[in-house]
């Protein structure tokens, strides 16, 4: 009989988006009448801008001549998006990241569960606490953890908590980690890391020969500009750090699909014997042999993104959710709660008011404010009595949302 990886089986029982998928849906059901606005998952809620789609219409014109068809791409990415993102994204800020370090894909989630394939079994692997669940269900999976006690923390995860008492600033880990999983900014916090903090998380990495993987998904959202965008703007960070990026938050690609990751030439990690290995083959190995690529249209429109017209409209855009994230920031506090995050990110972390539970909260929300949230503990047992709620929606709803908690919490 085949056998299944009994890993999954020590998986909790749903992603956590699913999950409150099904008890929206639930809800919804039975009080069909009712207005839901859907503060959950981060999914953007506007329209690409008109400069990305210009040239998704002149690239699938250009699919339609035999002159300029295009069948399988470059699986690392075509050239035009690999050099307008070197230098955009990094020489432009200071980072030296060659265009062929970097690798385009479908999305960050799929990337940071995907990298774990290069890595061995026995590797220990940190993470903040609360978290982004990809990050620990993919090592789960992995064989990496043993069970999950009570709160939801798997034996052999070193955890970091991120909670108010220390200002969302983690402490470096108390013993060796191998795998070190940063998000700045943060889901779910909307907390970010300064250079100090980095800086120290690079020269832990060092002293440890920890690999991080830093997850920059939200990087657009920086406002402060004391605040690194890339963990290469760290010095020594190219012989730690393998980072992650994506147009799913920056420009509106949740459901285009393009992202990618950095993997610098000369960033290695041991084989069992010992030997030193470049990480960057072994990335290039596995992902020309699992992934053929993204959409040539979709990465014209990528392309697209660092336009003068396009970073324009883009950052119209990121304007508009972090306005969304004020608006939340300044009625939530007026409505008694105590608010975290939302300046430097599209989330919006707040306390649970009483004594509330983040599921007694999504509960209360949903039924008496017809509003979804995220549980904080949904995200790790250091986000009991937390709550997160999305700035990606129209304005109407936003402030529709906010009025409905004034009311409930009045
Ligand atoms: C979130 O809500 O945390 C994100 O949208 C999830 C994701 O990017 O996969």
């Amino acid at each position: 009989m085949a056998l299944v990886n009994d890993n999954y089986l020590k998986l909790k029982a749903g992603y956590l988006f699913p999950e409150i998928g099904r008890r929206v849906t639930k809800f919804a059901g039975e009080n069909p009448s009712a207005k839901i606005i859907r503060l959950g998952i981060g999914d953007v809620t506007e329209p690409l801008p008109s400069a990305i789609i210009d040239a998704m219409h002149r690239a699938t014109d250009e699919m339609a001549k035999r002159e300029t068809f295009r069948g399988y791409g470059p699986e690392q990415g075509y050239d035009f998006l690999r050099d307008a993102i070197a230098k955009h994204d990094f020489a432009a800020r200071g980072a030296n990241v060659a265009a062929d370090e970097i690798f385009v894909s479908d999305g960050s989630k799929c990337d940071t569960g995907n990298i774990l394939d290069i890595f061995g079994a026995g590797n220990v692997v940190g993470v903040t606490d609360p978290v982004y669940p990809v990050y620990v269900d993919t090592n789960v999976m992995a064989g990496r953890t043993g069970a999950a006690d009570d709160s939801g923390r798997y034996a052999g995860l070193v955890y970091l908590p991120v909670t108010a008492e220390n200002q969302f600033t983690p402490s470096l880990p108390d013993r060796k980690v191998d795998l070190l999983y940063l998000c700045y900014p943060n889901n779910p916090t909307g907390t970010v890391a300064t250079k100090e903090t980095l800086t120290k998380f690079v020269d832990y990495a060092k002293a440890n020969d920890t690999i991080i993987f830093f997850d920059a998904a939200y990087e657009a959202y920086i406002t402060d500009s004391s605040i690194p965008h890339s963990i290469y703007e760290i010095e020594g960070a190219r012989d730690v750090a393998i980072e992650f990026r994506s147009f799913s938050k920056t420009a509106g690609f949740t459901g285009t699909r393009c992202a990618f990751t950095v993997v610098p030439k000369g960033l290695k990690a041991k084989t069992a014997s010992g030997e030193s290995v470049e990480l960057h083959s072994l990335w290039n190995r596995r992902h020309t042999t699992k992934f053929n690529g993204v959409s040539y249209i979709i990465q014209r429109g990528a392309e697209a993104v660092y336009s003068d017209a396009g970073h324009k409209q883009v950052r119209a855009l990121i304007d508009f959710y972090l306005e969304n994230a004020a608006i939340l920031c300044r009625g939530l506090r007026e409505a008694g709660l105590t608010v975290y995050g939302g300046t430097n990110a599209p989330y919006v972390w707040l306390k649970t008011p009483g004594a509330m539970t983040s599921w007694q909260f999504f509960d209360h929300l949903l039924s008496k404010a017809n509003l979804v949230g995220t549980p904080g503990s949904g995200f790790g047992a250091a986000g009991e009595g937390y709550f997160r709620l999305s700035a990606f929606n129209n304005r109407a709803n936003i402030e529709e949302a906010v009025a409905r908690i004034k009311q409930v919490l009045a």
